[in-house]
């Protein structure tokens, strides 16, 4: 099951993003070749979505070191190209995950020289890209169980293709339902304020042919009271290692809403999401991003422009909200510190 529509495309001299901030009226693309422009694309949201900024910076740190010569020092240099990217953007670990696979490549070819660093380094991007679609066919796989042969599915933000090089996550578990004949209807939330899910998520499933309805976020609520969401998917950015989830702002929202209404609340990650470091969600450190954000829809000021803005980017979902979380390795259900373990246990020894 390709996609119609791709985020990241790896070039031995360059990474090919898909311009998302322009989307769904401008279908452009952005090259980058230097670690610096992947670093830059990230945080200004060219590419997004938690899996997807992993195999950016990946991508970012083979491009910095395919740029160095053999007189520069390469521990100083390769730690500096790694401090950048892991400078972007603090909420999504798998930035983090992606950044310490990439040194331990390093670490494992110690003294090995610059020419034959830069083929692993790039070799190992393209692993973290080519596993990553894999995973996303995975977590679709185990997460159809989870969706009755006709369902009414409320997302939030984008985590489809768009977000990962895959199918997505909780996007890819409605793919797969899709096109195994489970007839799904999506409700996309509009996700204020950068409004993944209006531009992204609903450009990505029209793209596909996959039934969706657009909705504000402020919507939700009514809609489940009158019964017509059947289950809640959305993706997360951080999980702690008692289940705690960090995802979009919005999504706690929905989590109590659904509790409230007794629609089960499903997360969809890959387990490079799961942080065993972080005890908690109060651990999870939460982006804030720009004031013009809220103040602003595209380049038109809604809100006086001096107003003072809150703008938190993720929000944190206690885990008791959280029916069940679906990885590639199976489904905890529900998350707690040792169903997760239990995951990461069996994934290691498989
Ligand atoms: O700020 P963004 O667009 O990077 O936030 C993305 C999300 O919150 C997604 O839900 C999450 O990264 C999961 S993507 C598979």
């Amino acid at each position: 099951m390709r996609p119609a529509v791709c985020a990241l495309e790896l070039y031995p001299d360059r990474l090919r993003l898909l311009d998302q901030r322009r989307l769904p009226l401008e279908e452009t693309y952005v090259d980058c070749y230097s670690h610096h422009e992947v670093a830059e694309a990230i945080r200004s949201l060219v590419v997004r979505g938690a899996p997807a900024i992993g195999v950016a910076a990946a991508a970012g740190i083979a491009l910095g070191v395919r740029q160095l010569r053999p007189e520069d020092d390469f521990p100083a240099a390769f730690a500096a190209i790694c401090e950048t990217l892991a400078q972007t953007r603090p909420t999504a670990v798998n930035l983090f995950w992606a950044i310490a696979r990439m040194r331990a490549c390093v670490e494992r070819h110690q003294g090995a020289p610059l020419p034959e660093l830069q083929r692993l380094l790039m070799a190992e991007a393209r692993r973290l890209l080519e596993e990553d679609r894999e995973i996303c066919r995975r977590i679709g796989e185990h997460g159809l169980s989870l969706i009755p042969p006709r369902s009414t599915i409320l997302t939030h933000c984008n985590t489809g293709a768009l977000a990962t090089a895959g199918i997505g996550t909780a996007l890819g578990i409605i793919r797969a339902a899709h096109y195994g004949g489970r007839q799904v209807h999506v409700l996309a939330g509009e996700t204020r304020p950068v409004l993944q899910g209006a531009r992204l998520t609903a450009w990505e499933l029209q793209r596909e042919g996959i039934p969706v309805t657009l909705i504000t976020d402020s919507m939700a609520g009514s809609l489940m009271a009158q019964g017509r969401v059947d289950l809640v998917l959305v993706g997360a950015d951080r999980i702690a290692a008692n289940g705690d989830v960090a995802n979009k702002i919005g999504t706690y929202s929905l989590a109590v809403l659904a509790q409230a209404h007794r629609v089960p609340f499903y997360v969809a990650a890959p387990l490079s999401t799961i942080d065993a470091n972080t005890a908690s969600g109060a651990q999870i450190p939460i982006e804030y991003r720009a004031a013009d954000e809220v103040r602003k829809v595209g380049d038109r000021y809604i809100a006086p422009p001096e107003v003072e803005v809150e703008n938190p980017a993720f929000d944190v979902t206690p885990a008791h909200y959280i029916r069940a979380l679906i990885t590639e390795a199976g489904i905890a259900m529900p998350p707690t510190a040792e169903t997760l373990a239990a995951l990461q246990r069996a994934a290691a020894s498989s």
